[in-house]
């Protein structure tokens, strides 16, 4: 039996989230395995329950069950709170907490959403398919000395050789999987830690001479993925540089809405699994958001922590089904195209879905 730490946080996340978990259940009942979902808070509403964006509680649950799902947090109501008080400090404790310090962040645009994304076809081409995988418990998000002192303020960026070799092994794997080309990306240029970053990257390279490596510097990688983003195939990065490059990488394939993460730390430990979207407070409630990301998130949570490969493309290949039937949510709907709801978004990659895993 699989047992889920169930997440969904602030905003549009109970709506897109109880699409994730339906297509879960889809899976189980149509394959015969069992699934128990945990419900817990973060964030906003863990606040409004218990005065913290995370407890010690819902964080022993979150450790104790074989993944954890996570819908976006945040919102106007806690906008003015500081520090450890924030919707934000939750997640970080979350992610700190069950130390998932590999992000994969795959955004990928094939032909049914060359029309969504911003970009123009030819730039497209074949498709996009990249992989980012940012490092996620480290770096300036987490670094000490970091604090505000009246009218001074400290982050700190540092990184040790262990953290980046062990997200870069990551990157490498995953290469291998792919198209066996990886893109270490840094400030080697400026920054000490991504002196480090390059010179540990490279050693570890020498372990995959099977997989081509190439270093960017940030800035130029920036603009190369809005200008040759085909050239990309797995991206391996800091924390704050992928932060900042897969929203950028997410608007390639259309909207943020489409895009799902997983993140992985020791094996046999729970890894996370969440969109990449915020909470949108603006159309929370509506049911338009779209719940693609979170589908999709769930189908990265049976492939990398219940090893349901099969029931992970059957997922994917049944959102392709629902975008090529035409459905849009708002986000990724061309003008003239009438939007569906996020419930019929969802229903219809689980009809596809049932089809496919052969119901
Ligand atoms: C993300 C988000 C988070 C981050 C915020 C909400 C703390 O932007 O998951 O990309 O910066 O990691
Ligand atoms: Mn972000």
């Amino acid at each position: 039996m699989a047992r889920l730490c169930w997440l969904p946080g602030d905003g549009v996340g109970p709506e897109v989230a109880d699409e994730a978990q339906q297509v879960l259940a889809t899976c189980a009942q149509a394959r015969g395995w069992r699934l128990e979902f945990e419900p817990g808070l973060i964030g906003g509403a863990s606040i409004e329950a218990t005065g913290l964006p995370l407890t010690e509680p819902t964080l022993a649950r979150a450790r104790a069950c074989d993944a954890v799902f996570k819908g976006p947090v945040g919102g106007p109501a806690w906008d003015h709170l500081r520090g450890e008080q924030r919707c934000e400090a939750g997640l970080l404790r979350l992610r700190k907490g069950l130390e998932v310090f590999a992000n994969l962040r795959p955004a990928a645009v094939g032909p049914e959403l060359v029309a969504s994304s911003p970009l123009r076809p030819e730039l497209i081409g074949a498709g996009i398919d990249i992989l980012i995988v940012r490092e996620l418990t480290g770096g300036i998000y987490f670094a000490e000395p970091k604090g505000r002192d009246g009218d001074r303020a400290v982050d700190t960026m540092a990184y040790s050789a262990a953290e980046v070799e062990r997200l870069a092994r990551v990157g490498f794997e995953a290469a291998r999987l792919r198209r066996r080309r990886v893109t270490s990306v840094d400030k080697a240029n400026v920054l000490e830690s991504s002196r480090l970053w390059r010179d540990v990257v490279s050693r570890v390279a020498a372990d995959y001479p099977d997989v081509v490596l190439e270093h960017q510097l940030v800035d130029s990688c920036a603009m190369l993925l809005v200008t040759r983003p085909a050239h990309f195939d797995v991206i391996v990065t800091e924390n704050l540089f992928g932060d900042i490059l897969s929203d950028e990488a997410g608007v390639l394939a259309g909207s943020l809405g489409m895009l799902p993460s997983a993140s992985l730390g020791h094996p046999g430990r729970p890894g996370l699994y969440e969109p990449v979207h915020g909470a949108a407070p603006d159309i929370a409630g509506r049911g338009v958001a779209n719940p693609i990301a979170a589908i999709l998130s769930a189908a990265l949570l049976l492939r990398y922590s219940l090893g349901r490969s099969d029931e992970a493309r059957a997922v994917e290949g049944a959102v392709a089904d629902a975008l090529a039937l035409g459905l849009r949510t708002a986000d990724i709907a061309p003008a003239g195209h009438v939007p569906v709801s996020t419930q019929a978004m969802g229903s219809a990659v689980r009809t596809a879905l049932a089809a496919r895993l052969g119901r």
